[in-house]
C-alpha cells in the first residue's frame, strides 16, 4: 500500500521545483514592506473605504508605519510616521518628487502641464519657480493684501447682516464663497459679482474638485477603463475640461485686449494672468516657454489647490471654537488685545499673536485639509526604512495619521491649541518637524503657504475680535455633527451654521 504521506510531498516537491525553475536567480530577493492581504484585480482597493485616511490608519496599526498595498494592479507605499516621512520627503525628497500620471487630471489639467501634477523633469522645475518665485512669492502675497483686508470687511459686514436679523450665519458658504472671491481677484484681476456667472463659476470648480478625487478605475486597473464610458466619468471630465477651457479661454483674451500690461499697470497690480503672460513674452527670450494651455493650467492649480483648501482650514478652525468656548474666549482676549480699540484688525496686528498661531496649528493637526497629501511617485528603485521600494511606486504619506498618533501627541483626540505653546514644532516648508505636515514638505511641498496662512489668520483674528458665536439655539456642543466628507479635500460633511453677536 502506497504510504499516505506520498502525494502531499510529492505535490510540495514539484511546486518547490517549479518555483526554482520559474525564478529568476539573477534577482536579488527583495525585502518588501509589510502588506496586508489582497484580493483578486482589485488589490486592497476594497479596503479603502469613504474615508481612505482613516481606513489606512487602521491598516497602518495592524501592519506598520511603512505599508506596500496595491490600488488594482498599482503598488502604492503609505507612509504612517514621521520617520516615514521624513525619509520620503527629505532623506529621500529627489527620488520622490515626481507624481503619478492619472487620467482625469491628464484631461482636467491640460496634460498635466501644471505645478501640481506635472511629472518630476525641467518642465516642471521651470513652473515651479516661477510659481514659487513670481506668484506666490513673500513679496507677491504682500502685494494682495488690500483684497484680503477688502474681502474680510465684506465677510464681516455680510456676517453682521445676519446678525442684526437674529438669523444663523451658514459659515461654511461664507467661508468657500470668500476664498473664491479672494483668488478670482488675485488670479483675474477682479470677481464675478454676477450672480449668474459666480453660480456657474463656483459649480464648475466643485465638479473639478470632484472629479479631480473621483476613483477614476482607469488608473488602477487599466484593462477597466471602458467602465468609465459605462458609468459617466469620461463624459463628465470631458465636459468640465471644456467648459473651463472656455472660460479661461475668454480670461487671457481680456487680459491680452487689455494690452502691455507691464505700462499699464504697476508691479502691486499685477494679477496671476498678467504674470503670466509677461513671463510668456519674456520667456521666449529666455529659452524656456509656457505656452497658453501652461498658463490656463497653472491658473486652474491656483483654485484648485488654494481655494477648497483654505476654506476647509477656515471652517474646522471655526467648528473646533464653537465646540470649545473657553478657547474662543482666550482666542478673542488676544487678538482683541492686539486691537488696541480699533474695530477691524489689519495684518500689521498680527505678528504678536502665539495664541491665534498655536489654534491654527491645532486645526491643522487634527484636520489637515489634505488628509492623504498628494501622492508621490518613485523614480528610481531606492530604500526607505531598510524596505526596498521600486521605481513608479506610489507613494502616500498619511499626514491624518500622524496628527492622531498616541505615540507623538498628548491625548491626540483632543482639541489643545496649548500643545503649541513654547513648542518648536512648526510646518514651514524646509523647516518642518515631520510630527506635523499639512502642506507636505520638501521639493513638491505646498508653494502657496503664506498665501493661505495669511488669509486664514486675518479672517479667523477679525470674526473673533468683531462677533461673540454660539451654536444655534438648541443645539449642544456634544451634538454638532462632526463627520467629515468625502474626497480629496477633507470638509464638513453638513454645513457648519453659528450665531453671531456682534462685539464692536
Ligand atoms: C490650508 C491651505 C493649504 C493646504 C493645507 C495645502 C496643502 C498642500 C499639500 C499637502 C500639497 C502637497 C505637498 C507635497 O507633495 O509635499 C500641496 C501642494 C500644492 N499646493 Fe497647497 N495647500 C494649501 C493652500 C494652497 C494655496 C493657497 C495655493 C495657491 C494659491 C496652493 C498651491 C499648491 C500647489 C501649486 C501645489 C503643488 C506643488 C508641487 O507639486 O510642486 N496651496 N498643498
Amino acid at each position: 500500500m502506497l504510504n499516505p504521506w506520498f502525494f502531499p510531498v510529492l505535490i510540495f516537491f514539484t511546486i518547490f521545483l517549479l518555483k526554482r525553475f520559474f525564478s529568476n536567480p539573477s534577482k536579488p530577493h527583495k525585502n518588501l514592506p509589510p502588506s496586508p492581504p489582497t484580493f483578486p484585480i482589485l488589490g486592497n482597493l476594497h479596503q479603502l473605504g469613504l474615508h481612505p485616511h482613516r481606513s489606512l490608519r487602521r491598516l497602518a496599526q495592524r501592519h506598520g508605519p511603512l505599508m506596500l498595498l496595491h490600488f488594482g494592479s498599482r503598488p502604492v507605499v503609505i507612509a504612517s510616521s514621521p520617520d516615514a516621512a521624513r525619509d520620503i520627503m527629505k532623506t529621500h525628497d529627489i527620488v520622490f518628487s515626481s507624481r503619478p500620471k492619472t487620467n482625469s487630471a491628464q484631461k482636467l489639467l491640460y496634460k498635466q502641464r501644471d505645478i501640481s501634477t506635472a511629472p518630476y523633469g525641467e518642465f516642471w522645475r521651470q513652473i515651479r519657480s516661477i510659481c514659487v518665485l513670481q506668484l506666490l512669492s513673500a513679496k507677491r502675497v504682500q502685494s494682495f493684501r488690500s483684497v484680503r483686508e477688502e474681502e474680510t470687511a465684506l465677510l464681516a459686514d455680510n456676517i453682521r447682516a445676519f446678525s442684526s436679523m437674529s438669523l444663523p450665519v451658514n459659515l461654511t458658504e461664507m467661508f468657500s464663497s470668500l476664498t473664491n472671491d479672494i483668488i478670482c481677484r488675485v488670479s483675474f484681476g477682479k470677481k464675478y459679482d454676477e450672480s449668474d456667472i459666480k453660480k456657474q463659476f463656483r459649480e464648475l470648480l466643485g465638479e473639478l474638485m470632484r472629479l479631480l478625487s473621483s476613483f477614476n478605475v482607469g488608473d488602477y486597473i487599466p484593462r477597466l477603463s471602458w467602465v468609465n464610458k459605462i458609468n459617466g466619468l469620461d463624459a463628465q471630465v470631458e465636459r468640465v475640461a471644456k467648459a473651463f477651457d472656455e472660460f479661461l479661454d475668454r480670461v487671457v483674451d481680456e487680459h491680452m485686449e487689455g494690452s502691455n500690461c507691464k505700462i499699464t499697470k504697476g508691479e502691486d497690480n499685477k494679477d496671476v494672468v498678467d504674470v503670466l503672460l509677461e513671463i510668456q513674452q519674456d520667456s521666449e527670450r529666455d529659452g524656456f516657454s509656457i505656452d497658453r494651455d501652461c498658463i490656463k493650467a497653472i491658473i486652474l492649480d491656483m483654485f484648485a489647490g488654494g481655494s477648497d483648501t483654505t476654506y476647509a482650514a477656515l471652517e474646522w478652525a471655526m467648528t473646533e471654537l464653537l465646540r470649545h468656548p473657553k478657547i474662543l474666549k482666550k482666542l478673542q482676549e488676544e487678538v482683541t488685545g492686539m486691537a488696541k480699540g480699533k474695530s477691524y484688525i489689519s495684518e500689521s496686528d498680527l505678528d504678536k499673536t502665539p495664541y491665534l498661531k498655536a489654534v491654527i496649528k491645532e486645526t491643522l493637526r487634527l484636520h489637515p485639509p489634505i488628509a492623504l497629501i498628494v501622492p508621490r511617485e518613485s523614480r528610481q528603485d531606492t530604500k526607505i526604512m531598510g524596505y526596498d521600494i521600486a521605481a513608479r511606486t506610489m507613494v502616500i504619506t498619511n499626514v491624518w495619521a500622524i496628527g492622531r498618533d498616541p505615540a507623538l501627541w498628548d491625548e491626540p483626540e483632543e482639541f489643545k491649541p496649548e500643545r503649541f505653546l513654547n513648542s518648536a514644532i512648526d510646518f514651514k516648508i524646509g523647516n518642518e518637524y515631520f510630527l506635523l505636515i499639512p502642506f507636505g514638505a520638501g521639493r513638491r511641498g505646498c508653494p502657496g503657504l503664506l498665501f493661505a496662512m495669511t488669509i486664514i489668520e486675518l479672517v479667523l483674528a477679525n470674526i473673533v475680535h468683531k462677533f461673540h458665536w454660539a451654536l444655534p439655539d438648541g443645539n449642544r456642543k456634544e451634538d454638532l455633527d462632526m463627520t467629515e466628507s468625502a474626497g480629496f479635500i477633507t470638509h464638513r460633511k453638513v454645513p457648519l451654521l453659528a450665531i453671531a453677536t456682534q462685539r464692536f
